[in-house]
């Protein structure tokens, strides 16, 4: 199998684009494809500086290093779950990819916020599934640091993530959901713009990218992740990609085609009266956590 673009061993086909390519020019196939994206969608104007969100897997490592290569002065968030070696050893790859780059990491505690309780013990605390405890603390975190620091929030989904999520909400007609996922959301008052520019990748291509590059990430995943629903949809989209070659791409982009046909007023958003952001109740579930974990596990109220 000779590489499309320039003759070479290839070491990945794609189907769905209907090439073969070596190392290199899959490096710049994925340049060209998060530059298409950014176009496209406008997920960055100039003059913007993204924070990306890294998480040390393959993705939101790939992302960083992309948005550098592409001449992004981009710097990085960790937030550190509290959820046990999991977290220590990806905070370790976000760490080690940040110093080896000289670029410019923050590191944010989950147990820093909620007097010393990790994700796990919040989860019991409010007896909520984690992932749901999670997602809201790291949405909530995220936004904090790209809005003070006045930049553009970048997450690290690939076109797998943003078709399974699609691919629920579709499936339960959540016009709410469906109305609102897009590759780049606004700013509001008290809300940074977020961006996904690997919408156009998939997971496998963002695989092959990440080795290709020597990024040394973490495989392990989540252990709360395990059997979610979100990798059993994966698993029948990539059946069904199997069939049909470019059905995830098909997918998503005529969805982003038909999306203004989904509208479901706004939530009126006001300020929480402890934090100051946004929130449809007065007090925001970020604090309203934050107190209910105020005098746990031994630690002073
Ligand atoms: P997930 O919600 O785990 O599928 O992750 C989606 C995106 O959120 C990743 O690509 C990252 O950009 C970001 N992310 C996930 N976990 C973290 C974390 N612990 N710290 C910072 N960003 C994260
Ligand atoms: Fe949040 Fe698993 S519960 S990453
Ligand atoms: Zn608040």
């Amino acid at each position: 199998m000779r590489c499309r673009m320039c003759g070479q061993r290839a070491v990945i086909r794609l189907r769905s684009h209907n090439i073969a390519l070596c190392e290199g020019c899959l490096q710049e196939f994925i340049r060209r494809r998060v530059k298409k994206a950014i176009k496209d969608y406008r997920l960055l104007q100039p003059g913007e500086r993204p924070l990306v969100a890294v998480s040390g897997g393959k993705d939101s490592l790939s992302v960083w290093d992309l948005l550098g290569e592409l001449g992004f002065e981009a710097g990085g968030l960790y937030i550190h779950l509290g959820i046990g070696d999991y977290s220590d050893r990806s905070e370790e790859a976000a760490r080690r990819f940040a110093e080896a780059r000289g670029l410019e990491l923050r590191v944010e505690r989950v147990a820093d916020h909620f007097s010393g309780l990790g994700i796990p013990e919040l989860a019991r605390l409010d007896r909520r599934p984690p992932c749901s405890i999670c997602g809201m603390v790291k949405r909530y975190l995220m936004n904090k640091a790209a809005y003070e620091g006045g930049r553009v929030l970048v997450t690290g989904h690939n076109l797998d993530d943003e078709v399974a999520t699609l691919f629920g909400n579709v499936l339960d007609w959540k016009e709410g959901y469906l109305s609102r996922q897009a590759p780049r959301l606004p700013a509001a008052p008290g809300l940074a713009p977020r961006t996904k520019p690997l919408v156009l990748c998939t997971e496998r291509e963002m695989a092959a990218y990440a080795i290709s590059r020597g990024i040394d990430y973490i495989l392990e995943e989540c252990p709360f992740s395990r059997g979610a629903t979100s990798l059993f949809y994966k698993d029948l989209w990539n059946q069904l990609e199997e069939r049909s070659p470019g059905a995830k791409l098909r997918f998503y982009q005529n969805f982003l085609r038909v999306r203004h046909l989904f509208r479901e007023e706004e939530p009126r958003l006001q300020p929480c009266q402890s934090c100051g952001f946004p929130t449809t109740t007065e007090l925001c579930n970020f604090c309203r956590l934050r107190d209910r974990a105020k005098g746990k596990k031994g630690n002073p109220p």
